[in-house]
């Protein structure tokens, strides 16, 4: 049979996707800039199987919930309506993320599971079909796609149109020499999952317009930024644009926080930093946990900081750039 394996890493947004215009073909309201990590991979590997009448999804070999089953099932049936091939297949994921805390451990495993889909019934798309396959299962999967700091552009237009033109591709940074220390504050399933949150906060916050709007403005000086290696600008648009995303979410109804105690520790440590001189700015997604940017060579300063009120250094990782979604291995089995 064949197998074939394929291997990615989450990424962490720096100007953040939130909010849908397109439900279904998942097109985004805004475009977001990400930054891929080498740390926590996933890995996928895809055995079509004619044998099979149904999919067959497991976790690391262990039955997947019935959910992200069916998630990953509405998927393969994109990827069988590409390729015209009815057959089905047996799907496993190996996470080396906790899932559902905010470590966006859908971005890492829809992308390994796009390439490695793909790939296993014979597509063989372009990095831009790629990442807009990517995206089908998970919008910021489509960013994962690549290495490095990347960029999700929301596209033109609904329908086809849209999703011909959101894909992501890479923004070239040589200058820039990040890390990422992930302060985990509470890796525990989250409360409200991100897709229903994100939902929400469009349909019922009256903060969401501006926070597109001012989106807008961020993601033209972060290009600048990037460009020019200035990281003090990157990290201030990217701290700016989380706490405003965050922001909008208390402002819907009912509310959605995904702040914790410990969150807000790790956030007053991050200004004591800086105002100590050392170049730190935090991002937060749909969970508490914190990750806070800085140049690589400040990372086991800032970990040790960020340890001591993150409840000890083992709740701290720290994560530079990685690489794009790679095939792990393919063979017949
Ligand atoms: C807060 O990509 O997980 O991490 O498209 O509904 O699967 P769906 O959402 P998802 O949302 C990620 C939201 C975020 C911000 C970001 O990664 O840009």
């Amino acid at each position: 049979m064949n197998s074939v394996a394929a291997v990615a890493h989450p990424n962490i947004a720096l100007i953040k996707y939130w909010g849908k215009r397109d439900e279904a073909l998942h097109l985004p309201m805004t475009t977001s800039v990400s930054l891929t990590l080498r740390e926590f991979p996933t890995t996928t590997t895809v055995t079509v199987r004619p044998d099979l009448a149904a999919d067959r999804v497991t976790f690391a070999g262990a039955p997947a919930p019935e959910a992200f089953a069916e998630r990953v099932s509405r998927f393969l049936d994109l990827v069988r309506e590409l390729s015209r091939d009815r057959r089905h297949t047996a799907v496993d994921t190996v996470n080396t993320v906790p899932t559902g805390a905010g470590l966006a451990s859908s971005a890492a495993g829809f992308a390994a599971l796009a390439l490695a889909a793909a790939t296993a019934y014979g597509l063989d798309p372009d990095p831009r079909a790629l990442s807009r396959l990517a995206r089908r299962g998970s919008g910021s999967a489509s960013r994962s796609i690549f290495g490095g700091f990347a960029v999700w552009w929301r596209g033109a237009g609904d329908g086809e149109s849209g999703d011909l033109s959101s894909f992501a591709e890479p923004i070239d940074a040589p200058l820039l020499n990040p890390a990422l220390v992930v302060a985990l504050v509470d890796t525990r399933e989250k409360a409200v999952p991100s897709r229903e949150a994100m939902r929400r906060t469009v349909a019922t916050s009256p903060f969401y317009p501006a926070w597109v709007e001012e989106s807008a403005r961020d993601l033209d000086r972060m290009r600048r930024a990037l460009g020019e290696g200035d990281l003090a600008t990157v990290g201030e648009i990217a701290e700016a644009n989380a706490l405003g995303m965050h922001a909008t979410m208390l402002g819907a109804r009912p509310a959605v926080r995904y702040f914790a105690p410990g969150t807000f520790r790790v956030l007053d440590r991050v200004l004591e930093l800086r105002a100590a001189g050392i170049g730190a700015w935090a991002t937060m997604d749909a969970g508490p946990n914190v990750k806070v940017l800085c140049d690589s060579r400040d990372s086991a300063a800032v970990a040790a900081a960020v340890a001591e009120v993150a409840g000890g250094a083992e709740r701290v990782v720290v994560t530079t750039a990685g690489p794009g979604a790679a095939l792990s291995g393919s063979g017949h089995r």
